[in-house]
């Protein structure tokens, strides 16, 4: 009998290991798909949008660099979040005359030798006439020495270090504003795309994702300008709120804020198949929350998506003080919750190090 077992028991043995390896094997393929988006750079440890805190969101070993872009007056594609210089450099200092009738001063009146002269920093806010960090605890405002600089050079940067290293990190931009861009006569879209095609980047395989709010800008890139340019590039479909009033119409002649309500239902995401790749909801919105806000599970968009074939990239994922929702314990279990619980595709962080450490953890786990 304890012969018999033996018997038995050695050949399973085979059998259990393959099986065990290939548990493995599988949930490291499955780990290694997920990926993780530094946003706006390595932006939680440096001024966001500088070469410095691209080069140290390459060095945390991320799988896509974010590039928010906006225009010059001259045609030249530009990394910055906003379609404004004053949050982030010292404008208003040097041009103190340059501004529009709504105190702002906008990129788009500025050429790329005027926008090279100013100083970038850490985001700020002016209230009461005091200058304030609008996060207090991340790298000093006006500390060091940066600048703005153009698309070109940042591909360039990126493309060095995948030379150097032998990696292969990807480019994340986002097309800010095409609607804003066009009504002062630039064709961004058609800008970031032939930028993209001067540097490699031409099919569904190549290395990038080019995202948008703007639905109808994302659809005629996807039917009209990719096609005109010979192209075929993978897109990702922004979700906002209605109310933040992110991608406004022009509609007989009046301005719109665009409806986003419709991309919040589970069953319209094969809509958004027939244009783009994946989504990049904000993360609240692929969840409900307990009425305490302590616990919190999934909505059922995450899964709709997948099934329309859709990859998840959620945003913003921030270490901060008052960042982590109740739900979570801390960050870490923030970002396990949503790569492993609601199943997200990738995340972007401000703290990418914290998202590679989550993934690369699970996968030896
Ligand atoms: O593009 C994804 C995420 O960056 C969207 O938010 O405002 O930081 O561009 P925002
Ligand atoms: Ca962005």
């Amino acid at each position: 009998m304890k012969t018999l077992l033996i018997v038995i028991l050695l050949s399973l043995f085979p059998l259990l290991v393959g099986c065990t390896a290939n548990g493995e094997l599988k949930k490291t393929k499955l780990t290694n798909q997920k990926v993780v988006i530094a946003h706006r750079g390595a932006s939680g440890y440096l001024p966001e949008h500088t070469m410095a805190s691209k080069a140290m969101a390459y060095a945390m070993k991320v799988d896509y660099i974010e590039q928010d872009l906006v225009m010059t007056k001259d045609d030249h594609l530009v990394v910055l979040h906003d379609h404004y210089l004053d949050r982030v450099t010292n404008v208003a200092e040097k041009f103190p005359k340059r501004s529009r009738q709504d105190g702002r001063y906008y990129v788009i009146d500025f050429t790329l030798a005027e926008i090279q002269t100013l100083d970038m920093t850490e985001g700020f806010s002016i209230k009461e006439g005091v200058l304030a960090a609008n996060y207090p605890d991340r790298f000093p405002i006006w500390q060091s020495k940066f600048k703005v600089h153009t698309f070109a050079d940042e591909i360039e940067l990126i493309q060095g270090l995948n030379k150097s290293t032998g990696k292969n990190v990807g480019l994340y931009p986002e097309i800010k504003s095409p609607i804003f861009h066009i009504l002062n006569g630039k064709d961004i879209s058609k800008a970031v795309l032939l930028e993209l095609k001067k540097y490699g980047y031409s099919n569904q395989d190549s290395k990038v994702f080019v995202q948008s709010f703007d639905a109808n800008e994302l659809i005629r890139i996807k039917m009209e300008l990719m096609p005109e340019l010979g192209i075929d590039l993978k897109l990702v479909q922004l979700i906002a709120m209605t109310s933040w009033k992110e991608t406004v119409n022009i509609k007989d002649g009046a301005a719109k804020p665009y409806s986003y309500d419709w991309m919040l239902k589970p069953e319209n995401m094969s809509k958004i198949a027939q244009y783009a790749n994946g989504i990049g909801p904000w993360k609240p919105m692929l969840i409900t929350q307990s009425e305490n806000s302590k616990f919190a599970k999934s909505n059922g968009l995450t899964e709709a998506a997948h099934k329309a074939g859709l990859l998840v990239h959620p945003y913003t994922f921030r270490a901060d003080k008052g960042e982590v929702p109740k739900y979570a314990k801390d960050f870490p279990t923030l970002l396990r919750f949503f790569y492993f619980e609601i199943g997200v595709d990738g995340i972007f962080t401000d703290f990418p190090d914290k998202a590679v450490d989550v993934l690369s953890s699970e996968a030896q786990n």
